[in-house]
């Protein structure tokens, strides 16, 4: 068939401030992306940037050259992982799409491709945000011939990466150990990761960062690539033999999990990814940019300040009181609380984890008087109230389970295996659904709830209901559900937490309003797993408390001033029994907390900058305005150092052509000796003044540290002083 569409108004653009994506729409087939990556001229002749790119007839193979396209097929035009695969209940399984109609958007395309033979119909949607360059593509498959079609796999969408995009980042974890970043080459074949936990998962995030051998904080380009999902995905890096390289990801269904009947539609969840000349600190700073804009969707339509939160769970755990809760509130405000978290041991008969899950009333014999009186005292004291909630789950041992047996997700008659002695509501269920929002409503109706940390505590296994499989029905349910609340108590806001960082994605992020990161209060750890979660999500939606100074799930013991200046850079907030704490040490913590108020601002607004460190054994980050007029830094050392003396230090984000006054905003931490005279005049009110060019090419000689804690350094450049 002779091609109708091949003149140049079928070569778009879509620019970001520093990118440029080409989608190339001329022919009958399926549009490819022609370029991604640093912005093109403006007056760039597309059609001879493109035709340039024609490859060959490679010999030995097909007589037809099939480049990758943004919807690659398998066996048709392509021999490598497709981006659709499934089969009609007739026996067919080969898709050939055609484009049917291209519609251009204000920041984007819509492409509609057609498989007349099979009766599919596929939609692909490419968007920028012209702000920070973020693309979001996703695709919706609609069966619209007369039999069932059984989806095995659609991608949100496909990308291509350049062969020297030869490096990979992808995170790791556990409970306890979140966003650990391993580095991985990329060779022929593919690399990647399946989940099948039926939530975000701790070990599986959906996110990977692919760029130029040696990348950095500060240097190489680099692409990020991150699915909103919050169920079972798979991301993966694909690179041929003949050289292409692609990126796809998607929700994973199970065998049988979506079957199409005619009519019906699916759609993708959103793949997102953006690309940085400059490291990883701009990517960072396009994906924190897209979220504050574009998908966190705060009460009133803005954030207000981040308020330092006390959390009740290393506190007191399961032992509630209206009088040992009253103490802790009176000590959390003493220091500079503004929310406090009522969290699990509050509802049904609850001592431990074994029990109550499903039946969210007060426990009567903790809470005689409901949780009123309690929220009264928090709030007298000028608190705001959060409390936890579980809404997913039941426990065997609970009045819902005892009267709904039915309600868990289940393959019965094989066994209904528990985790942490709880099993899965169906939320697919109507009525299940409905009971578990009544519930929800009338405690948002009842109490005078700001905040609700929503948990979710166990993979979904089995994640089937009957035994057909159930976890993209059950996330879409989840979803819902939080949605409905919101629309009717729209003033909640809600924190994600999946046993720590679980669930930890924008599926979740465009309806939530902060994450936990993981249970683990360790700051040592937590330097750790608060950069891999610093890679895509902002700090101010990043949970960081002040725990023991013991931790509970390390035994490591730490000082005060190193935990709070682990907490300091996220969203501040204490867990820890306060009342435990002599008057030097609630000094000091009021310290901190006053400490972050004042730089709460920057902190919540800026670029969130690392700096690429020769020292091994230290983390240097920081956050600076966007125009680089501040920053708050910190060097924290981690382990002792293999170098006597402490090489150089770096402050990424400041301007080169500006002068900056450095000073200490939080006294040096134990240990830290004033050992040369710029040591010392840092150490005074009116600190340093030092050139940018030095603070951030050269870089200035850091004092000797002790392993476990951190100097906070504050810039101001002395024009905006
Ligand atoms: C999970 C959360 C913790 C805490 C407990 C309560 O483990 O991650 O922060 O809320 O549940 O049971």
């Amino acid at each position: 068939m002779p091609n109708r569409h091949t003149g140049p108004d079928r070569l778009i653009r879509l620019d970001g401030p520093h990118s440029t994506f080409v989608v190339d729409a001329r022919g009958d087939g399926v549009p490819r992306c022609a370029y991604w990556g640093s912005s093109l001229p403006a007056d760039t002749d597309l059609e001879t940037f493109c035709d340039a790119q024609a490859r060959p007839v490679p010999r030995n193979a097909l007589d037809a050259d099939t480049p990758p396209t943004l919807v690659p097929l398998a066996g048709f035009d392509r021999l490598g992982a497709p981006a659709l695969s499934g089969s009609c209940a007739d026996g067919r399984s080969v898709t050939a799409l055609v484009l049917t109609h291209l519609t251009r958007e204000a920041d984007g395309v819509v492409l509609a491709l057609d498989d007349a033979a099979a009766g599919l119909g596929l939609e692909v949607h490419v968007a920028i945000d012209p702000q920070t360059g973020v693309l979001s593509l996703r695709s919706a498959l609609h069966n619209r011939g007369p039999h069932p079609y059984r989806l095995d796999w659609l991608a949100a969408g496909t990308l291509p990466l350049p062969l020297d995009a030869a490096e990979a980042l992808v995170f790791d974890g556990q409970w306890n150990r979140e966003f650990h970043e391993r580095r991985i080459v990329l060779g022929q074949g593919i690399a990647g990761r399946e989940n099948r936990r039926g939530r975000t998962s701790h070990d599986a995030f959906p996110g990977l960062i692919a760029g130029q051998a040696g990348f950095g904080e500060t240097r190489g380009a680099v692409y990020g690539f991150h699915l909103g999902w919050s169920g079972n995905h798979r991301l993966a890096v694909e690179t041929d033999v003949e050289g292409a390289r692609l990126v796809q990801a998607g929700e994973l269904p199970m065998p049988g999990e979506i079957v199409l009947e005619s009519d019906e539609r699916y759609d993708t969840p959103i793949l997102y990814a953006a690309f940085s000349e400059h490291g990883l600190n701009g990517l960072s700073d396009a994906f924190h940019r897209f979220v504050r804009r574009r998908v966190l969707v705060w009460p009133n339509g803005v954030m207000a300040p981040r308020p330092v939160t006390f959390n009740s769970w290393e506190a007191v755990y399961f032992h509630h009181d209206l009088k040992t809760l009253s103490d802790l509130a009176d000590v959390a405000a003493e220091v500079g609380a503004e929310r406090f978290v009522l969290d699990d041991g509050w509802f049904g008969d609850r001592d431990d984890d074994t029990s109550s899950l499903g039946d969210w009333t007060p426990d009567h014999r903790k809470w005689p008087d409901g949780l009123t009186p309690l929220i009264d005292h928090v709030r007298g004291l000028g608190m705001s109230f959060g409390l936890w909630v579980e809404p997913e789950m039941v426990n065997p041992d609970s009045d819902l389970y005892r009267a709904h047996p039915d309600w868990a997700l289940h393959a019965d008659p094989l066994p209904r295996p528990t985790g942490r002695h709880q099993l899965v509501l169906d939320l697919t269920n109507p009525e299940a659904f409905a009971h578990i929002h009544v519930a929800l409503d009338a405690l948002l109706q009842h109490n005078r709830i700001d905040y609700l940390k929503w948990d979710m505590n166990r993979d979904l296994a089995p994640g089937t209901v009957s035994g057909r499989a159930a976890v993209g029905r059950q996330t879409r349910a989840v979803y819902a559900l939080i949605d409905r609340l919101r629309a009717d108590h729209p003033h909640v806001e809600i924190e994600s937490c999946s046993s720590g960082g679980a669930r930890a994605d924008l599926g979740i992020l465009s309806r939530t309003h902060r994450i936990w990161p993981s249970d683990c209060n360790d700051a040592l750890e937590r330097q750790t797993i608060q950069r891999g979660f610093s890679r895509f999500f902002p700090p101010e939606l990043m949970g960081a408390h002040v725990g023991p100074p013991q931790s509970h799930t390390t035994g490591r013991r730490l000082t005060l001033a190193f935990r709070a200046t682990t907490a300091l850079f996220g969203h501040m907030g204490m867990e820890l029994d306060l009342r435990t704490l002599d008057r030097a040490h609630r000094t000091e913590l009021t310290g901190f907390i006053t400490l972050h108020k004042r730089f709460r601002d920057l902190l919540h607004s800026g670029q969130r900058v690392y700096a690429d460190d020769p020292d091994e054994s230290r983390l240097t980050y920081g956050t600076v305005r966007p125009d680089a007029g501040e920053g708050l830094f910190c060097i924290a050392q981690l382990t002792t150092s293999a170098w006597r003396t402490p090489p150089t230090v770096r402050l990424p984000g400041l301007d080169p052509a500006r002068t900056y006054r450095l000073t200490l905003p939080a006294p040096p931490p134990l240990g830290c000796p004033i050992g040369t005279p710029m040591h010392a005049a840092l150490a005074e009110d009116g600190g340093v003044v030092l050139p940018g060019a030095l603070l951030t090419r050269s870089g200035f000689q850091p004092p000797p540290l002790w392993p476990a804690s951190a100097l906070v350094m504050h810039a101001v450049a002395t024009d905006a002083a």
